[in-house]
């Protein structure tokens, strides 16, 4: 018997997540996957996570096992707030961060502290697919605004934000899923329109360590707008496995309502993860560490793009990426990449068509490709598949 009876309308109204779905068959052996958003394993740093692994247990003993506090642990909270105020120009000190279950919980968190049913929420189109998938559970009214090659349209913003809108969600380095960055002068603009609007924005920044190319930007509300909340994560320069990420903002009641959702969703993110990255971070040089990824992306993308250009009809277009995991391509108009996806799968083969970025739009002429977590070859021959099956069209 069906149990769709006893679900909520917050469940009913969640999307799966395709990646997730589309899990196992990328993962058959032969399959040439373009679809995750996985770092590659090689640079996780894992001798020197073992030698902390160690140095935990026997320093802090039974700490590193036992409950903690909701916060997180103050010294890693700390070393967040140094490397954020040295890098940024913020003033941030340990209370205005909070230690979350990777940045993917506070998305989540975000969502059930500012949102009721019918409320307002202002994302990129197309955005992260798991973003929606987390504020979805309160059925939210979306207000996507295009992303162009600069950042979020401004004018389309405005207009956005005559609808009653709780908050902003933008990805402003390296989006998910474009590959696209806000230029300096559109996080100027959007900051200025929403200078003294009673909204908040949550800039969301898991890439913003990964330029490969150019120089890191200012954000567009931290140290800037008070309603605003910035999410970092260490799953993209350490591991994802650790599952720690943060959150930041100088609104301390928006960050106590925060905590009080934590409190209510886990108590507190692995107090054993925390440990073991602060004593990484403690005796090891992260910058190095993350130069050598830098290094390795740089590659794969380039590598990426010129089998592109080599192999793709010159009717397909991409974005060119200074940084992160992704690059974004769009079809001819008409073509849906989702019809294409079990076409591409024969050919093994995989990536994520663009629909679960967008709200409501079916059979999008667009599709996200990952190019961090396969070796060069591998990149080349899958974008030769690829390329075979486009030109077939
Ligand atoms: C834009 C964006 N936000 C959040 C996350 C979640 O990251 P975490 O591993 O910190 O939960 C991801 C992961 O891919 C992402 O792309």
């Amino acid at each position: 018997m069906s149990i769709e009876h006893l679900l909520s309308d917050g469940i009913k109204a969640t999307p799966p997540s395709f990646v997730r779905g589309i899990l196992k068959a990328a993962s058959d052996p032969g399959v040439i996957s373009f679809a995750g958003g996985l770092p590659n394993p090689i640079s996780f740093p894992q001798e020197e996570l073992f030698e902390s692994m160690e140095r935990i247990v026997k320093t802090y003993g039974s700490n590193v096992f036992q409950y903690s506090v909701t916060a997180g642990l103050p010294e890693l909270r700390q070393y967040i707030a140094d490397r954020y105020n040295r890098v940024f120009g913020l003033n941030l000190t340990i209370d205005h961060i909070l230690i979350t279950t990777g940045s993917q919980q506070a998305l989540d968190l975000i969502g059930k502290v500012l949102l009721d049913k019918g409320d307002g929420v202002i994302v990129e189109k197309p955005t992260y697919l798991a973003a929606i998938q987390a504020f979805s559970m309160h059925q939210p009214v979306f207000y996507p605004v295009e992303l162009t090659e600069e950042g979020m349209d401004p004018e389309q913003l405005v207009d956005a934000l005559q609808n009653p809108v709780k908050f902003i969600y933008a990805i402003p380095d390296f989006q998910n899923p474009t590959g696209l960055t806000y230029s300096a002068r559109n996080r100027e603009r959007i900051c200025e329109i929403l200078k003294d609007r009673d909204v908040v924005l949550v800039e969301d920044d898991p890439y913003g360590e990964l330029r490969f190319d150019g120089e890191r930007l200012p954000y567009i509300g931290a140290g800037k707008l008070p309603n605003s909340i910035l999410l970092g994560t260490f799953s993209k320069i350490i591991t994802p496995g650790m599952r720690t990420g943060f959150l930041i903002s100088e609104n301390k009641e928006l960050l106590r309502y925060i905590s009080i959702a934590k409190e209510a969703s886990d108590l507190h993110t692995n107090i054993f993860s925390q440990y073991l990255l602060w004593d990484y971070l403690a005796n090891n040089d992260l910058e190095a560490h993350i130069a050598k990824i830098k290094a390795l992306y740089q590659k794969q993308a380039q590598v990426m793009m010129d089998a592109m250009d080599r192999y793709f009809p010159s009717t397909v277009k991409y974005t060119k990426p200074h940084g992160g995991m992704f690059l974004w391509v769009t079809l001819p108009e008409g073509v849906s990449a989702m019809s294409l996806f079990p076409k591409a799968l024969e050919r093994k083969v995989a990536f994520v068509p663009g629909d679960p970025f967008y709200i409501g739009i079916k059979n999008a002429n667009t599709m996200r490709l990952n190019y961090t977590n396969a070796d060069c070859e591998t990149i080349e021959e899958g974008i030769r598949r690829l390329g075979d099956l486009l030109k077939a069209l």
